[in-house]
């Protein structure tokens, strides 16, 4: 008779245990009985990059790879990229629901009243190099905010930690114009609560001396969309790293700033980035076929192609594709589009390629429409930033009332030396290479 169990039989004993399967998951802690004596510690799963390995349960976003399957909360990503807005789909995220019209209105004034920073952190902005990377910027300011609103370390009162939410969906996007302003030497604008959260954030980027900044409606409901569909992905890297670092119930300031940092990476939100510079450098599409070769020799990675989940098109990136002959209408299209296509054709056309099932994943698009919207490709990593705030801040309070979660704290199998003596310096002998400096 079936039954949700699963017999492992421990050939080093022939010890015989059951352990129970739910959601089609065994508990790794129920291997810790399986023992070959008292003083075994007993089995664990090893799981480097946690390639199989659930960390949570989770009710917020579901993922098929195979399918290519996005949802928020049950809703396709599809359905609400054409619906619904980005501070609505962020309510949904956060809170679990659509929200009503009245809801919706109180969400969005919470979220404009509280968009301007503190004077002194705009100091702080000042005091970075005028080339330091708006990343890194974004990062610091994140980190630094934990200084200003020190009552946010009481994040188990629900009251408390909804504010310092909506403190940091309302401030990450006037942290990321100003970096982009530092940078560019300009003078910082405030927000303009009378726009939209993308049209204030094109104002706060793109204003010079006009009294009032009318955003293109394309661009910005183009950066809505882009923005709905970075806002959360399930267990990545840095959503990780946020629930990780929440782990330690440290502030959600600092927590943010750890995932922020690992969004920076050029293998997760740093890979727009690093798209835009290998279609820079491929220049010409006569380039493409030596590329694809370096690709295949495994000098070079193809950037924005390939994912740990989705083995199949990722549907964020099909989205894209849509919204960039949007966005190309109003600002012209870009040389890149057409390198990025043939690319994608020939790259789809590949065996190396569709063996591993390597398709264009949501940054092989996104770059060139942020580049056609004016934006520097230092930039990007901070656009992604600020979307996936909201997925970051819905996974860590999911995780800080999920009464199963204690602080993240993995196991190793430990392969160094096994216990020797201290041995003096002068009866040393030199082991490796001298240090360079
Ligand atoms: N170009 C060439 N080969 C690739 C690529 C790529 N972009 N991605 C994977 N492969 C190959 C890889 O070499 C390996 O081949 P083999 O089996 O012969 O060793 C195979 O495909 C499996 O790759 P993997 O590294 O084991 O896959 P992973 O799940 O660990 O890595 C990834 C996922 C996204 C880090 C990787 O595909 C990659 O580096 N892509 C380029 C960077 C990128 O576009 N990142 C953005 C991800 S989407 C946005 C986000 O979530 O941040």
């Amino acid at each position: 008779m079936a039954s949700d169990t699963l017999t492992i039989t421990d050939n080093r004993t022939g010890k015989t245990y059951e352990i129970p399967i739910t959601d089609g998951t065994i508990r790794a802690i129920d291997l810790r009985q399986i023992k070959t004596g008292p003083d075994d510690f007993g089995l664990m799963s090893y799981d480097p990059a946690f390639l199989n390995t659930a960390s949570c349960r989770s009710a917020i976003t579901y993922i098929d790879g195979d399918k290519g399957i996005l949802r928020y909360r049950g809703y396709p990503v599809e359905q609400l990229a054409e619906k619904s807005t980005f501070l609505e789909t962020a309510y949904l995220i956060l809170f679990g629901e659509l929200p009503t019209a009245a809801q919706l209105e109180d969400w969005k004034d919470q979220i404009t009243h509280h968009t301007i920073l503190h004077e002194t952190l705009k100091q702080l902005i000042d005091a970075f190099r005028y080339d330091a990377h708006p990343m890194g910027i974004f990062i610091s300011t994140v980190a630094a905010m934990s200084t200003f609103y020190p009552e946010a370390n009481q994040i188990h009162d629900p009251d408390n930690r909804m504010h310092q939410i909506i403190r940091l969906i309302a401030k990450v996007p006037t942290i990321a114009a100003f970096s982009y302003r530092h940078s560019r030497g300009l003078r910082y604008m405030y927000p303009d609560n009378d726009l939209s959260y993308t049209g204030n954030f094109l104002s706060m980027m793109f204003r010079m001396t006009d009294a009032k900044y009318e955003p293109n409606p394309v661009l910005e409901r183009a950066l809505d969309v882009l923005f709905i569909l970075h806002a959360d992905h399930e267990q990545n890297c840095s959503t990780n790293a946020m629930r990780n670092i929440g782990s330690s119930h440290v502030d959600p300031y600092s927590a943010m700033a750890g995932a922020a940092a690992a969004l920076y990476g050029p293998l997760h939100g740093g890979a727009n980035e690093a798209v835009l510079r290998m279609l820079n450098q491929i220049g010409k599409k006569e380039h493409i076929p030596a590329y694809i070769e370096r690709v295949k020799r495994g000098e070079v990675r193809l950037m924005g192609f390939g994912h740990r989940v989705y083995k199949s098109y990722d549907p964020r990136a099909s989205i894209i594709k849509r919204v960039a002959d949007e966005v190309f209408s109003v600002t012209g299209t870009s040389p890149l589009l057409d390198i990025a296509l043939e690319l994608e054709r020939i790259a789809l056309e590949d065996e190396y390629f569709i063996s591993r099932k390597l398709y264009p994943n949501v940054d092989f698009y996104s770059g060139i429409i942020y580049q056609a919207m004016g934006l520097p490709v230092t930039m990007f990593p901070v656009m992604f930033a600020i979307a996936r705030t909201v997925g970051w801040l819905a996974q860590w309070q999911e995780m800080l009332t999920d009464s199963e979660q204690k602080i993240a704290r993995p196991r190793q199998v430990y392969i160094g030396s096994g216990k020797r003596d201290y041995v003096p310096i002068d009866a040393r002998e030199q082991h490796g290479q001298a240090i360079h400096r």
